[in-house]
């Protein structure tokens, strides 16, 4: 079945109890004001591979140029986290990025792969080690925003999260400096951060990395009401929702939002019952923010998560960042 990795605490999104969480989360989120449904549910197996078609593309430039950042200081990157640390990876995907670091010769003792995606996480994670078999290698299939609790057997010394992409940008930054925190928290001061975030630059770019051509990224987004349609019985008309996506200047911000073609209701269920939210035509449900950062103000952020020694990489158009920081030495 999965010979050579362990699978652990693998959230199952059909089990009764986590689909009647899961439910609330989708009302409490559908019933406010301004309805919103959290990006965790972009990631079923089909959202998983429209991101990963994403990044291939030619507007969208956070991943290849995160890539060539990696590329160009993978000395400095490999000294940084060492050799023999534990590599725990946030929202692994497709595993290809520590893939590409392992087989540069970046060898942790022992691989962590963490993602809400289950059955996304058991092939990528399979077929990773049967590339590199000499890696001890384990996979967690859950929401790691909620909490991340790590293997029991895991040294405390020598962790270091990798939390590449650009991922951070999910939270705003009041939840990402909380996030970080807690990180700081799951580590001695031997271990480490390895993190790549997004640089605010010309919103014409960040528009269309964010509402390419083909509709590759219309499509990962319309998929988060499949998806709910799917895993929770949920009725949306994914026709009648439209794509929309655009920097917000002022909040240092992409959103994400499918807004409504026409008057039209949703309806889930509820316990006992049937919940329903009506739309306006032109209403929006919001799904995603990504936040873009200074080199300044991200580097504040760690700083005030609990973070010392931080080292920054960037590609010469100054687009994307690598940040690696320790733990500060003043925290247990
Ligand atoms: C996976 C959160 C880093 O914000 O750029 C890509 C997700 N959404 N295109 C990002 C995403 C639309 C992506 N992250």
């Amino acid at each position: 079945m999965t010979p050579g990795i362990k699978l652990l605490q693998l959230l199952d999104w059909d089990s009764p109890r986590q689909k009647a969480r899961l439910r609330e989360e989708l009302a409490a989120g559908l019933l406010l004001p301004q309805a919103t449904i959290a990006p965790k549910f972009f990631y079923d197996p089909l959202g998983s591979r429209l991101f990963e078609a994403i990044t291939e593309l030619p507007e969208y430039y956070p991943t290849r140029t995160e890539a060539a950042i990696f590329s160009e200081h993978l000395p400095a990157i490999r000294e940084a986290l060492g050799a023999g640390c534990t590599l725990i990876d946030l929202g692994c995907g497709s595993c290809a990025k520590a893939g590409k670091l392992f087989h540069a010769g970046v060898l942790p003792a022992r691989y962590v792969a963490v993602d809400i995606s289950v059955e996304f996480l058991r092939d990528s994670l399979q077929n990773l080690k049967r590339e590199l078999p000499a890696i001890d290698m384990t996979g967690l299939g859950l929401d790691f925003t909620d909490e991340l609790k790590l293997p029991d057997d895991l040294p405390p010394q020598r962790r270091m999260f990798f939390y590449p992409g650009s991922s951070i940008g999910n939270f705003n930054p009041h939840d990402a400096r909380a996030f970080l925190e807690r990180l700081a928290g799951q580590m001695d001061v031997t271990g480490g951060l390895l993190i790549g975030v997004d640089l605010i630059k010309e919103k014409a770019l960040l528009d269309a990395a964010y509402d390419d051509a083909l509709g590759v990224t219309a499509a990962f987004n319309r998929n988060l009401l499949r998806h709910v349609n799917a895993r929770l019985d949920a009725d949306f008309d994914i026709g009648e929702w439209q794509h929309v996506a655009f920097f917000n200047e002022a909040a240092a911000r992409i959103e994400m939002h499918l807004e409504a073609r026409r008057d039209i209701a949703a309806g889930w269920p509820d316990g006992s019952g049937r919940r329903i939210r009506r739309f306006a035509a032109g209403e929006r449900i919001h799904t995603e923010n990504s936040y873009k950062y200074s080199p300044d103000g991200f580097s504040t952020l760690l700083t005030e998560a609990g973070f010392a020694d931080i080292r920054m990489w960037t590609d010469p158009r100054g687009w994307f960042a690598l940040f690696f920081a320790r733990q500060g030495s003043t925290r247990t």
